[in-house]
């Protein structure tokens, strides 16, 4: 459809009672990201000729999800507030001004449906330009537990002729399994004088957008639906829903890496977020999670309970098992990151090896380095955060404190449990330890004493 035909209107006012939260319902998360943005994501992709999100009055989170988008994909939207929410036809009210003089169809989303795809809204679209006469267009689900989901009620003909809400349901109506899933195409020009009809006369006492199918009836305006995978258009109203949309998502997520050629050992074990990329042959070993930002390349290995977010992995690395890389993070071609290590806001140079219970944090390490066991840049006073730069090849002894800002040259040995506060020259040799005491006897004399303090327990 032509972008001049179509506007796309987004419901996000609702203040999700049912979820029990002080977050408003569209910012909770899925795969890392609020369910908000999946839904703008859409919309954008539809190119429609004018995006608008209806949201609540104080809530700053909500237009900051809105903002956000829109300055990362260098689009306009427009946001209306909705005082009062007193359902969703009032909602869409709260848009008239600008729907006014637009003669396209205009798109009805819900905030809270974030699984629907650019090519079901595509089919919805071109069902809607092949029949130009009808009025509205809805998209009807047939959902396993179809709970509280307004139902669809058809004419013989197969016109779609009312959607009953929930509340309003008899026991008998609650019997049709199809569902109404919220997604509404409606023709612009009708839209206005259906909206003017709305009332609240219901059992919530709400304006449901809903009513505007038995409105447009009545009017002698056809009404037709299209049906869809109810996966897809699942609305999340409780946290049961988040975590049933979520399974999805992460499900969805795991056989598209698979397709791309990535091993995943126990997929069920592995949690992405919305942007993780793979590449190929990546190996990844159960209970690995992937939080945002995070691009790993080929052949790289990521073996059990790692958490990795805003991380870079280059080919054939290995991470893990138990690695928190964090954000910032850059692993270069063929590095070795081993057990019980975090590496945060750091650079790790080709083939260099930080293999066990370290924490890596404002780092700058060169190729070929190879840390010692329990290696920690002290990176933070307190105060400030500090660099610590460590050259190529370098060789760091166990247990070794670098008190940043400090630089080690290149090809410089570290002696094991050294506190580095000073810059060491290139091949340098550097450690720094209390002198070792040693008392002839003194282990043996020690036993003696502590023997005889030792109280032993009366047998009775
Ligand atoms: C709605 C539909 C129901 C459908 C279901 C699909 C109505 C009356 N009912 O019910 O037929 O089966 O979705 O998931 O439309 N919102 C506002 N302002 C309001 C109220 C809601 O912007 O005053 C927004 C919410 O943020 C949400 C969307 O509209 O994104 C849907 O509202 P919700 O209260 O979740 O409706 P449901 O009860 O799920
Ligand atoms: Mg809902």
């Amino acid at each position: 459809m032509a972008k001049t035909h179509l506007m796309t209107v987004i419901l996000a006012a609702g203040k999700g009672t049912r979820m029990v939260s002080d977050l408003p319902k569209v910012c909770h998360a899925l795969g890392g990201r609020p369910m908000l943005a999946y839904v703008l994501d859409v919309a954008r992709k539809l190119e429609s000729v004018k995006i608008v999100t209806v949201i609540g009055p104080d809530m700053p989170v909500v237009e900051s999800i809105v903002d956000e988008f829109s300055k990362t994909h260098d689009l306009k939207i427009e946001t209306v507030i909705q005082k009062t929410q007193q359902g969703t036809g009032h909602a869409l009210m709260t848009a008239q001004d600008h729907l006014k003089g637009f003669e396209g169809n205009v798109l009805v989303l819900f905030g809270d449906t974030p699984l629907i795809t650019h090519s079901t809204l595509e089919k919805l679209v071109s069902f809607k330009n092949a029949a130009s006469e009808t009025t509205i267009i809805l998209m009807g689900i047939r959902p396993e537990d179809p709970l509280c989901y307004g139902r669809i009620s058809l004419k013989p003909g197969g016109d779609v002729e009312a959607i009953i809400e929930h509340a309003d349901a008899t026991t008998e109506q609650l019997q049709n399994p199809l569902c109404n899933s919220g997604v509404m195409l409606i023709d612009g020009k009708a839209l206005l004088g259906l909206l003017a009809k709305l009332t609240c006369n219901n059992a919530n006492k709400e304006y449901y957008l809903t009513d505007l199918v038995s409105i447009a009836n009545l009017q002698g305006l056809r009404v037709e639906f299209v049906e869809a995978q109810a996966d897809e258009l699942a609305g999340i109203n409780t946290r049961q829903d988040l975590a049933a949309a979520e399974k999805i998502l992460q499900n969805h997520w795991r056989q598209q890496a698979m397709a791309k050629g990535a091993t995943l050992i126990d997929p069920e074990t592995v949690f992405f977020s919305y942007d993780t990329q793979l590449g190929r042959d990546v190996k990844i070993e159960p209970n690995v999670i992937f939080g945002p930002g995070v691009c790993v390349r080929n052949q790289v290995t990521i073996r059990a309970f790692c958490r990795i977010e805003g991380a870079l992995i280059e080919d054939n690395a290995i991470v893990g098992p138990f690695a928190h890389l964090r954000p910032e993070t850059h692993i270069g071609q063929k590095v070795r990151i081993g057990n019980f290590v975090e590496v945060k806001k750091s650079k790790i140079r080709e083939g260099a090896k930080v293999n066990h219970l370290s924490y890596i944090g404002d780092c700058d390490m060169g190729a070929r380095t190879n840390i010692g066991a329990g290696t920690i840049t002290c990176n933070y006073d307190g105060f400030q955060k500090f660099q610590t730069v460590i050259g190529e090849q370098v060789s760091i002894g166990a247990n070794t404190s670098l008190i940043a800002p400090v630089e080690i040259g290149n090809k410089a040995v570290i002696g094991a449990g050294s506190v580095v506060t000073r810059k060491v020259s290139p091949d340098s040799l550097a450690y720094s330890r209390a002198p070792q005491q040693e008392l002839i006897g003194g282990g043996a004399r020690y036993r003696r004493k502590h023997s005889k303090l030792k109280i032993i327990p009366k047998k009775v």
